[in-house]
């Protein structure tokens, strides 16, 4: 079972470097953050404040969250409905960020995550896979870059999406991410003792690819 932890802050480029990992390695990739997504989207659905710790954890009781792969690709569904991407939203990222600072919420959705690695060989991205959710991985990596880089990257990504931001706000949004991601009370993002840090600001995706294939296949002895 191969069972690889990539953490670190927003828009470091975990996601596809995890996603092209996994594909090279044949093996499925499991991104965390959409469940705390999922959790969030149905706070906002509810009506739900998301800094109401009461009421979002009265509200787990009837919540199921489960993540499918359907041809390698993850598909969130919320109380059996599939949610697609209305779990990407701006709206949605400032939601999850806050509902995944309440103890119960993390409690809830650890064993989803550990579940999956336990039946199947995956790649999962977050902010507490190393050090929480997946102590064991055999490989860990904790991949940053600098504000400005992820912020231009952010950037692109909206201005392909024809949504009209200034690099000023994005600056602004990345850096509070940041903060509260780094000092929540429970499993705040941290770089595990056993992971190899990696700062992308100035190395293209191929790049950190291959470099992190290679820290896997001397973890692996291969
Ligand atoms: O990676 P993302 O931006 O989709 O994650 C959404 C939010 O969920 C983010 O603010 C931090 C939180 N998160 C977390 O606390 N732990 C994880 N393992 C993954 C995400």
């Amino acid at each position: 079972m191969i069972r690889i932890a990539i953490d670190g802050p927003s828009g470091a480029g975990k996601s596809s470097l995890a996603k092209g990992l996994a594909a090279k390695l044949g093996i499925n990739y499991l991104d965390t953050g959409a469940l705390y997504r999922t959790v969030g989207y149905a706070a906002r659905e509810a009506g739900i404040g998301p800094d109401d710790r009461g009421a979002v954890v009265k509200m787990l009781e009837n919540t199921e969250i489960r993540a499918a792969f359907e041809d390698g690709v993850q598909m969130m569904y919320l109380n059996g409905r599939p949610l697609g991407d209305a779990i990407r939203e701006n709206d949605i990222s400032a939601y999850a960020s806050a509902v995944s600072a309440i103890p119960e919420v993390r409690a809830f959705l650890l064993e989803t995550q550990r579940d999956i690695a336990r039946r199947e060989s995956v790649v999962m991205d977050g902010r507490d896979i190393g050090s929480c959710v997946l102590k064991d991985a055999i490989c860990k990596i904790y991949l940053t870059a600098s504000v400005e880089c992820r912020a231009l990257r952010r950037m692109a990504e909206l201005q392909e999406k024809g949504v009209d931001t200034s690099l000023e706000i994005i600056k602004a949004d990345i850096s509070d991410r940041d903060y509260r991601d780094m000092h929540r009370d429970v499993s705040p993002l941290v770089q595990a003792e056993d992971a190899v840090y990696l700062d992308s600001s100035d190395m293209g995706i191929e790049e950190v690819t291959d470099k992190i294939i290679s820290i896997f296949n001397e973890k692996a002895g291969k």
